[in-house]
């Protein structure tokens, strides 16, 4: 079967992807839509009215003020088909949970990608007025852009203010502590100027690389599907092998007692570094093909 990356990507196959994957190059490409007709003619996909219609929980809407989805609220969709008309943007969560060929295209892309059977993979459905768009931001996850309707451009500029962020950020917000902590210059207070310019039509696909900064703009009425993944880093990888090692000992299991009791403070001292210096003597032996091997199994 047609590998979805070559099936989005073509004439790309998924060798070249994956160079350009690397080292984080956007990529973007053109095609009629009728070559997506089966997502495309979905009745969340084949219009708005029809998106709304048939969608069977909350939409989520853009409030006044940053167009972000750290500003938004969820709403019903007779109210959202009103907020979009003066002007809101709109997004829509999972739909890949109703259907079943997006939750087989957003599967095919994982494995793709060769991306941890530990991925958060979601779908979601984007419609944006004319005129309106989302803040600058970057995300922590794997993006990929289906432009289904109507015109949308997006800029987009490389991160020079962090590598690999771990989680998103938006123009005009306040960092979360962890991403402040490792930050290697400050965050820019508009967007970079070294940006490339992308004009997204039905049928175009763009790949946004983890943590490039973007914008976008809808020239016309836009619908949108994404495919997102946050996947696992080796800090996970180590963090989910760890404690699935420690969880086997009822001594690390046992409750951290007196960390803040002043007089009893060394028993909690003392308890500690015997439990580091246990784990000390097992860590030599751990290999990374046995623990890749444990974490990715397949479910029986
Ligand atoms: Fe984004």
């Amino acid at each position: 079967m047609e590998k979805v990356i070559e099936s989005l990507f073509s004439p790309l196959n998924r060798e070249e992807f994956i160079s350009a994957y690397r080292e984080n190059r956007p990529i973007t490409a053109h095609h009629d839509i009728d070559k997506f007709k089966e997502l495309s003619s979905l009745k969340y996909l084949s219009s708005l009215s029809s998106l709304l219609e048939s969608w069977p929980s909350k939409v989520n809407a853009y409030s006044p003020g940053i167009p972000d989805e750290v500003n938004s609220t969820q709403v019903d969709p007779v109210q959202a088909q009103k907020l979009f008309d003066s002007g809101s943007g709109l997004y829509f969560d999972d739909p890949n949970n109703t259907e079943e060929i997006l939750a087989k295209t957003l599967e095919g892309l994982r494995q793709d990608l060769g991306l941890s059977n530990l991925t958060y993979s979601r779908s979601l459905i984007y419609a944006i007025p004319k005129g309106k768009g989302t803040a600058p931001h970057f995300d922590q996850n794997i993006n990929f852009v289906l432009q289904i309707s109507g015109t949308k451009k997006w800029w987009v500029a490389p991160n020079t203010s962090v590598e690999n962020p771990m989680t998103r950020y938006t123009i005009g917000t306040n960092p979360d502590p962890e991403l402040d902590s490792y930050l290697d210059e400050d965050l820019p207070t508009t967007f970079p100027s070294e940006s490339t310019e992308y004009e997204l039509k039905p049928g175009s696909v763009l790949f946004l690389p983890r943590g490039t900064w973007h914008k976008t703009e809808a020239t016309e009425d836009a619908l949108s599907l994404n495919f997102t993944f946050s996947a696992p880093t080796w800090i996970d990888m180590l963090q989910t092998a760890l404690r699935s090692r420690l969880t086997q000992s009822p001594f690390w299991r046992g409750t951290a007692n007196f960390t803040t009791d002043l007089e009893l403070h060394t028993e909690a001292v003392s308890m500690f570094d015997t439990l580091l210096d246990q784990l000390k003597q097992d860590v030599p032996s751990w290999q990374a093909r046995d623990i890749l091997r444990a974490i990715e199994m397949e479910p029986e």
